[in-house]
């Protein structure tokens, strides 16, 4: 779903010197709250790297970052505590701790912590993903399995699925044909955000006034960019945190980078808010409740916001993870060019070499296939981190006490590589689930790509449909490689992902 990575900000200079004057003016005073709030206290806490005054482990945040997944477990064990800024944090990185999180005490760790990013991207937390625990959410996921995701609903929505498959693959031919490489994240992008706008909100981006298929990345990664980047405030919560937000600049820049991301949602509502419109997708369903609500004089009622926040959750969710997982494949399957050619020969054996268009029913007799994609979700998992999740209550994780209010990272990539449970954990081998039914539907918490317990991805049927199908067609239709002259990117075990690539032949 929510695709999360660590990168830096770009700040102009001026704009940084003037952050690091106001920081240090606040740092005092913080100071003195600080030797205040954390005094030693009777819970065993988890163990974790030292923490420095004020900052505790801000400095250390690239230990987060996915591909660093073993350093911080190695060294403390399964459950971190690390403190950033005045935010505690607790990472999990077992499998023993990430059934008790998510499944064992998932109802006291089922809450989500939210940064100033996340707010502005989810519309004051009144969206699905990142709403807290509460009735508001469990309305908004409850509508979303009967509009979205229900068997009835996900079968109604096949036809667009094969139609732009079908449009994508027309598209990449015609790159086959001229030989010149094409950049597959875009293609994909658009393929996917089709898709997910016509089902979530019955627009085609083919004859849209108001946006067109080519900005959908930009879109996916401006948004991107803003639930990834962090404030002052996301480390020092409270006014004075967000006084030093708006001061610096931060803030403006924040809703500057998002500002043309709202303008695209809000077209989509006004879409939708025409007199005499006829469909009913989601978003229509809940501006009739709305009006309903206000009739009945009903305690709670949908705001602009959470219609915002709905069609925000489906767009981000529904394009940047499936996008970047079927990137993934192609990319895994051009390194590994053993693996690429088993499962091609078991599809073109199997469906024959005549089909002119690929059905969603032609995967079920693929095994192999199905294995393959399996393997992509546990070595490129979209969401590494999972949502974080915020406890509701006092909780004690493997011994440890873990206070109300404490974020808990669920590192479901390092578990997904861990070398006590995969062999050769590195290695892209769909094999390794012939004699196996460890599966990724949140019941093995080693191979959790769509997380588990209340807050589980509702999308997830949807999402590996979306994923099967593309690839499907991409490796029925066409053979992949890389560009000439970019022979070094093709070295198995690289974890950059390839953007740009080659059809070589349909
Ligand atoms: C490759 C496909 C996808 C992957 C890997 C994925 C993964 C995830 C993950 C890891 C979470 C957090 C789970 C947790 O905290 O335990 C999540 C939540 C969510 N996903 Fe997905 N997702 C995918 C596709 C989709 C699609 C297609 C949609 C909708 C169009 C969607 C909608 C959501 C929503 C609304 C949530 C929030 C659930 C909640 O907090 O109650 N996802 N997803």
């Amino acid at each position: 779903m929510f695709r999360t990575t660590t990168t830096t900000h770009k700040h102009k200079n001026s704009d940084r010197r003037m952050s690091e004057f106001l920081y240090f003016l606040f740092l005092v005073p913080l100071a003195l709250i600080f030797l205040n709030v954390f005094k030693p206290s009777k819970w065993k806490l988890p163990p974790g790297p030292k923490k420095l005054p004020i900052i505790g482990n801000l400095h250390q945040r690239k230990a987060l970052h996915p591909r660093n997944r073993r350093k911080l477990s190695e060294m403390y064990g399964p459950v971190v505590l690390m403190q950033y800024g005045f935010v505690p944090v607790v990472v999990i990185s077992s499998k023993e701790a990430a059934e008790e999180v998510l499944k064992i005490h998932d109802l006291e760790c089922c809450s989500r912590a939210g940064t100033a990013g996340t707010r502005a991207t989810f519309y004051n937390f009144k969206d699905i993903g990142l709403a807290p625990f509460g009735d508001e959410w469990s309305v908004m996921r409850k509508l979303s399995v009967v509009e979205l995701f229900s068997v009835k609903k996900l079968q109604s929505f096949r036809y667009i699925r094969e139609e732009e498959n079908d449009l994508c693959v027309k598209k990449l031919s015609e790159y086959a044909t001229k030989r010149t490489p094409v950049n597959l994240e875009k293609a994909l992008f658009t393929l996917l955000g089709n898709i997910v706008c016509r089902i979530g909100y019955g627009i085609n981006l083919y004859d849209c006034d108001f946006v067109d298929e080519d900005s959908i990345a930009d879109l996916v990664l401006k948004s991107e960019e803003v639930i990834r980047g962090s404030l002052f405030s996301d480390f020092f919560p409270g006014r004075i945190g967000s006084f030093i937000d708006w001061i610096s600049g931060q803030k403006k820049r924040l809703n500057d980078t998002f500002s043309e991301v709202d303008t695209f949602y809000q077209n989509v509502l006004d879409e939708h808010l025409k007199p005499g419109r006829e469909s009913s997708d989601i978003i229509d369903v809940m501006i009739d409740m709305q009006k309903k609500q206000e009739k009945d004089g009903d305690s709670f009622k949908f705001t602009t916001d959470h219609l915002k926040g709905m069609i925000s959750d489906i767009f981000i969710a529904g394009v940047g993870g499936t996008a970047a997982t079927t990137l993934w494949g192609i990319t895994e399957l051009i390194r590994n060019p053993k693996v690429m050619k088993k499962v091609q020969d078991e599809i073109r054996t199997k469906l024959g070499d005549k089909k002119e268009k690929i059905k969603e029913e032609d995967i079920n007799q693929l095994d192999y296939f199905r294995r393959m994609v399996k393997e992509i979700f546990r070595l490129h998992p979209s969401t590494p981190l999972l949502l974080p999740r915020e406890t509701l209550s006092h909780v004690k994780i493997q011994g440890y006490d873990i206070p109300a209010k404490t974020q808990i990272i669920v590192n479901v990539y390092a578990l997904g590589r861990d070398p006590k449970l995969w062999e050769n954990p590195d290695e892209f081998n769909p094999d390794r689930y012939l004699d196996s039914s460890v599966d990724f539907k949140g019941l093995n918490f080693e191979f959790i790509p769509f997380g588990s317990g209340r807050r589980i991805c509702p999308g997830m049927t949807m999402g590996i449909i979306l994923v099967e199908l593309a690839l499907l067609n991409l490796l029925y239709f066409f053979d992949w490689g890389v560009p000439e002259n970019d022979g070094a990117k093709i070295v198995t075990g690289n974890e950059d992902v390839l953007h740009i690539v080659q059809v070589l032949h349909h």
